[in-house]
């Protein structure tokens, strides 16, 4: 029998390509979403991109205790993958309650549903960001944490709900990944990042500009202490980041309670590199001025990516030509996004 994993979020940025990842490695895929940020359209772009359809989603609230009940009941449910959360760091500020109620909140219906149904198998998609503004570079696991923000309080509350139930049970087999910054797309251009309205983030905003339909990007800050003074982050292809987890479902039963692990590549990438490997593989210019630092912000975030090399002989594959090519191809294929 094929394991069955069930996905939440899995119409997301992360989650499609996590879904497509899975199908494409014999796995049952069975998805949770809300659509709260995610296109329906997502699941046939996932069914004409994986080479096997999805067993089922479920338009359900993360949230919601019972329906999740429901969905446990409906499918043999061998592991979890929980990506469904809200994400930007701004608007965590301007409504944080919502933002624990939903990623704290969640994650706890969750617990609640697969203890009822007998599943105590889980990875987690925790952030970096837990690790706030970084002394020492790169980040260990063990380096200290310190969220600046709401939106990454939750996540570490998160990893700490996750501590305490794993002291708990003995049965309970965690893995939290805390990613660093995922980009790129779907090779084939069907699966990529497609935010609502204006993008936080700075990848799908250079794509914008790239494509003409937004017209210069603004590079928060030139006076950072980095090479070239704007920010430095770990990108990290989404495809590596799909694979991360598809890797990890596998090293779930190495051994009981919570393990965290870092998804990273190790190389840090400034604002400016970022904008001319993207120039170079689109074969676009982006117009870019430099405006204030964006409050938050921290200077660099890289992580060491040793730890799951080592745990699970596993590592990115995939450079930053790639994540822009892809990124690329995405927004060309999809100049407004998904159809909504
Ligand atoms: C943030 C969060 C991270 C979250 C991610 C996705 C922190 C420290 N990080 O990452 O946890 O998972 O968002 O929501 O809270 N930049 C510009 N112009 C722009 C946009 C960004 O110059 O228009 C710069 C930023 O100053 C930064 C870099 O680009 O130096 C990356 O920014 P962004 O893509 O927003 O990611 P983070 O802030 O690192």
């Amino acid at each position: 029998m094929p394991e069955t994993v069930l996905v939440t979020g899995g119409a997301g940025f992360i989650g499609s390509h996590t879904c497509v990842e899975l199908l494409d490695h014999g796995y049952e895929v069975v998805v949770v979403d809300n659509h709260a940020n995610s296109s329906p359209h997502v699941l046939d772009r996932i069914a004409k991109t994986a080479s096997r359809p999805l067993t089922a989603a479920h338009l359900v609230d993360v949230r919601d205790r019972e329906a999740l009940g429901h969905v446990f009941a409906a499918h043999r449910i061998d592991s979890v993958i929980h990506f469904a959360a809200r994400k930007a760091v701004g608007e965590s500020v301007e409504r944080p309650v919502e933002y624990y109620d939903t990623n704290v909140g969640g994650t706890c219906a969750l617990l609640s549903a697969m203890h009822e149904h007998g599943v105590h198998r889980l990875v987690f998609s925790s952030s970096c960001s837990v690790y706030g503004d970084a002394r020492t570079l790169p980040l260990t696991e063990h380096s200290p944490v310190a969220p600046t923000n709401p939106y990454a309080r939750t996540k570490l509350m998160c990893e700490r709900v996750l501590e305490d139930i794993c002291e708990l049970l003995p049965q309970m087999r965690v893995l939290a990944l805390r990613y660093f910054n995922p980009v790129g797309a779907h090779p084939s251009g069907l699966l990529g990042e497609d935010p609502c309205g204006v993008p936080d983030n700075l990848m799908p905003y250079v794509a914008q500009v790239a494509v003409g339909r937004r017209e210069r990007l603004s590079v928060f800050g030139d006076d950072y202490p980095t090479p070239d003074g704007t920010g430095v982050r770990d990108y990290i292809h989404v495809m590596d980041v799909a694979e991360g987890h598809r890797v990890a479902v596998g090293h779930l039963d190495d051994s009981p309670g919570l393990r965290v692990f870092n998804l990273g590549t190790g190389a840090g990438t400034s604002v400016l590199e970022l904008i001319a490997a993207f120039t170079e593989a689109s074969g676009r210019p982006v117009p870019h001025q430099v405006v204030d630092r964006r409050p938050g912000d921290v200077a660099a975030l890289v992580a060491d990516a040793s730890a799951v090399a080592e745990a699970w002989g596993w590592t990115t594959t995939r450079d930053l030509a790639a994540m822009c090519a892809d990124a690329w191809r995405f927004q060309t294929l999809n100049p407004d996004g998904y159809p909504r």
